[in-house]
């Protein structure tokens, strides 16, 4: 096959193929370095403004790789186009010989076993939700897929979708009666079988923490991963992976030691003061942070005057009243669960500034 300076060269395949073609030295220079990262198995990051040609930049070095690739976009609707439209075309245009596939999360794909059980229970809250059932079931019939992305006749909103589609807890896998006819393993044998597979980043991220999804597989046999709209993983890995402690279970724990001490330990005021004072500091870091909605990351915070005063004012008045319940802990189970959440929530703020102090951390 021709060289990437070949393929994008003035009288190459693209420039014969695409009207309006214009060598863009940038794009060539991407597809290189691209080509020698997949190559030498190494990381390449790349940035370019919008409208670079960064698809074509990319496809061209994957689908000329003799290895299994991955592409993961940012959403599903990029997935959708990806697949549909850039790919089946660079591939046509470089007369690849290469067998694509499209793999998305088992929510999306109808599950014949759940949808028919929904039909036979026909336990609908709504005329609307059984006709939906109904169009489901039609589409299921007709569809090669399976992926709901295709069945314009029922809203993706749709609340009949979690009847018609399954879960990684509630699928019977091998011992179920339609596996034959099942969407998701239909779709997860094309991966498997395919030389370049398109992912969203949701999909590859949930399946790397829960290991299902059937990336599992998959990503071992992968020779080359390649991440487009990039900027967008940490906030896709920050839902995976991120740990979260908020001013709510600060007050929800109050709550319920209030509670709790009033059944429990009636005669323990300190219980009660000290949830207060707790809950104060809580809703008084809130307010340090400002009433605007928005993210904000740590050194910002810092900048606000009242910000530190009052985290250390929180941590102080948490552990306080770990102290507190540790005392009265053993006269019932629940004052005990609250003193094991109000240790957690001691050792979580611990962890997050921690963690704030090295520049991991965002707050909301
Ligand atoms: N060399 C080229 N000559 C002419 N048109 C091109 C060339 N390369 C790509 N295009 C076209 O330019 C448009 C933008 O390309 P693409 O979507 O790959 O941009 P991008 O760099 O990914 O931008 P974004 O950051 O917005 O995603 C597409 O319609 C594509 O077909
Ligand atoms: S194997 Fe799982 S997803 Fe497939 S049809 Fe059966 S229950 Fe549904
Ligand atoms: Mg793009």
């Amino acid at each position: 096959m021709s060289s990437v300076p070949e393929i994008f060269s003035p009288d190459g395949p693209f420039a014969r193929a695409i009207g309006g073609y214009r060598v863009r030295q940038q794009q060539v220079d991407m597809a290189e370095r691209i080509a020698a990262a997949i190559h030498g198995n190494s990381v390449f990051i790349a940035e370019a403004g919008t409208g670079t040609g960064k698809t074509f930049a990319y496809l061209v070095p994957a689908l000329k790789s003799n290895g299994k690739v991955i592409v993961s976009t940012g959403t599903k609707t990029l997935q959708d186009q990806l697949f549909n439209k850039d790919l089946p075309m660079v591939r046509d245009i470089l007369k690849a010989p290469v067998k694509i596939a499209l793999l998305k999360g088992r929510a999306n794909y109808v599950c014949p076993y759940h949808l028919n059980r929904a039909l036979a229970d026909g336990r609908f809250l709504s005329k609307e939700d059984a006709a939906d059932a109904r169009r489901i079931s039609v589409f299921a019939k007709t569809t090669q897929t399976g992926d709901k992305a295709e069945c314009f006749e029922v809203n993706e909103n749709s609340p009949v979708w979690n009847s018609a589609t399954s879960t990684r807890d509630n699928c019977l896998g091998q011992d179920c009666p339609d596996y034959k006819e099942c969407f998701v393993m239909a779709a997860r044998k094309e991966a498997m079988a395919a030389d370049l597979v398109v992912v969203n980043h949701h999909l590859f991220f949930a399946d790397v923490m829960l290991r299902d999804e059937g990336m599992a597989e998959l990503l071992p046999a992968c020779n080359t991963v390649i991440f487009d709209e990039a900027h967008q993983l940490p906030e896709v890995a920050t839902l995976f992976f991120g740990d979260s402690v908020s001013t709510a279970q600060v007050v929800d724990l109050a709550r319920d030691a209030k509670a709790e001490g009033l059944t429990s330990a009636r005669d323990c005021l300190d219980i009660q003061s000290g949830a207060k004072a707790m809950e104060k500091a809580a809703r008084d870091l809130r307010l340090s942070v400002g009433v605007d909605a928005g993210r904000f990351s740590y050194e910002q915070l810092q900048e606000r005057p009242e910000f530190a005063p009052a985290l250390k004012l929180l941590d102080e008045e948490v552990a306080k009243f770990a102290a507190i319940l540790e005392t009265q802990a053993q006269r019932a189970e629940g004052i005990e669960k609250c003193w094991q959440r109000a240790l957690e929530l001691q050792q979580h703020l611990a962890q997050w500034q921690n963690l704030a102090d090295l520049g991991y951390v965002r707050c909301s």
